[in-house]
């Protein structure tokens, strides 16, 4: 069950993406697991619930990684001296395959679960690997977790290491359907299944065509990488003569959103057709600029894409990304867009932190409903932060601290998480009632 609470405290939140909203010394309200809005003064209804205090404490919805790898989380900070096709070869397959093994799997994704948890993230699009047991290991500690989470088998059949690569079209969709069958007998509360082609070049035009089948059986959304690195691109034309462009190998699947909610990743060198399909599909942009500078893939335009209406959220593609912080992703979001306004193209104007805000909760959050704000409807997911270690001697607005958290992405100033509506990090606050606090002026505010 879902809590009903109020919490107490400095509370910022986007509803669209120019501006961040900062009410301080407010009043969030979560009812049954849904945000009924923020106030500066309580309403009367609901003054007599529980209020969780946190004294000039910042609190903010939840982040939204749109894209990351879990399996990979091991290698974070390795074997950044490669582009994207060869870096695969290097260690990220060697590394997948070691998850045929549940004891490697439960070790690796217990230390991913707890790092993701100590951090600001509630929500997270997964890619696990091809391997069924371990996979649903991963969703089970993710749910145990409360973490909302979309996680995906990984599809692959072809061009990769034996080891790692499924045996045919065939078996891959066998162990995808055993997967989902199982999927649903767990009963999952806050996980779900995704349908996860690794990308073109790994999956063979018969295993698309049975995720086809497979996606319409079971409606499941999909993930996948898009026009990522430029050798990838021209391998796709090469693999793929028949379609127009690196999307259409994966539209003409009806596998390129429409009906089916779909995330690509990447999107770095889209070309004009690939980017009016994105948006005439409302298909999400994964933006990834970490990994992206990684492994030297680019930077994509995510100006553009805000401007026509493109849906984007933030990533942090681990382990070619190597921060599992969506506020250090906000971060390298602004930076790379500078980079790419001063190097490449200045009629796109960088980004705003206001703007990166955006992404990293509500633009990411809309994959998942109506998360990422705390708007009266939204699904109530929220993080208290606590600044008192990042010291300076002069006078800072609430707004002002929030950027430094942001740009100093530690996750040590995460003091409680709530996801879907109930606490999932941080000490438990014994709750007095609203009625005391309601109309009271703002508490003196100590800060250390
Ligand atoms: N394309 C296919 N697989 C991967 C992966 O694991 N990481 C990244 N960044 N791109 C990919
Ligand atoms: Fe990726």
């Amino acid at each position: 069950m879902q809590d009903t609470f109020v919490l107490k405290g400095n509370i910022c939140f986007s509803a669209d993406r120019d501006h961040l909203s900062v009410f301080e010394d407010s009043f969030v309200v979560c009812e049954k697991g849904i945000c009924r809005g923020v106030f500066s003064r309580l309403p009367e209804k609901y003054r007599g619930l529980p209020c969780r205090e946190y004294p000039d404490r910042i609190i903010i919805p939840g982040l939204v990684d749109l894209h990351t790898h879990a399996p990979q989380n091991g290698f974070r900070g390795l074997g950044m001296d490669r582009e994207l096709l060869e870096w695969l070869n290097a260690y990220t397959f060697p590394e997948e395959s070691r998850y045929s093994d549940p004891e490697y799997a439960g070790r690796a994704y217990r230390i991913f679960v707890e790092e993701l948890q100590k951090g600001a993230t509630t929500r997270a699009v997964i890619f696990a690997t091809a391997h069924v047991g371990a996979t649903l290991l991963l969703m089970e500690l993710l749910d145990e977790a409360g973490l909302c989470a979309y996680v995906g088998k990984v599809n692959m059949d072809r061009n990769c290491a034996p080891e790692i690569c499924e045996a045919g079209a065939g078996e891959s969709a066998k162990e995808t359907r055993r997967w989902l069958d199982l999927c649903a007998q767990r009963g999952f509360r806050t996980v779900r299944p995704i349908l996860t082609p690794r990308f073109i070049p790994a999956c063979s035009d018969e295993l698309m065509r049975e995720l086809s089948k497979i996606q319409r059986e079971y409606g499941l959304p999909l993930q996948s990488h898009l026009s990522e690195n430029r050798r990838e691109i021209a391998w796709v034309r090469e693999l793929c003569p028949d379609a127009r462009f690196y999307a259409d190998a994966y539209d003409r699947y009806g596998l390129f959103g429409g009906d089916v909610p779909t995330v690509m990743a990447h999107c770095v060198h889209s070309t004009d057709e690939e980017t009016k399909l994105l948006r005439k599909r409302g298909v999400f942009v994964a933006h990834c600029p970490q990994s992206n500078a990684a492994l030297a893939s680019g930077i994509a335009p995510v100006r553009r894409y805000l401007d026509m209406g493109i849906k984007v959220g933030l990533g942090t593609d681990v382990a070619a990304g190597f921060s599992l912080s969506v506020f250090r992703a906000m971060a390298d979001a602004v930076q790379c867009s500078k980079l790419r306004w001063s190097l490449a193209d200045d009629s796109l104007s960088p980004l705003t932190m206001a703007e990166a805000f955006y992404l990293a909760t509500k633009g990411g959050g809309e994959f998942f409903g109506k998360t990422g704000s705390f708007e009266d409807g939204y699904e109530f997911d929220a993080v208290v932060l606590d600044d008192a270690n990042l010291r300076h001697p002069q006078k800072l607005t609430v707004q002002e601290r929030l950027e430094r958290l942001v740009y100093l992405s530690d996750d040590r100033n995460v003091e409680a998480k709530y996801a879907a509506g109930r606490q999932v990090a941080g000490k438990k606050q014994a709750a007095g009632c609203c009625s005391d606090r309601a109309g009271a002026p703002a508490a003196e505010a100590v800060r250390k």
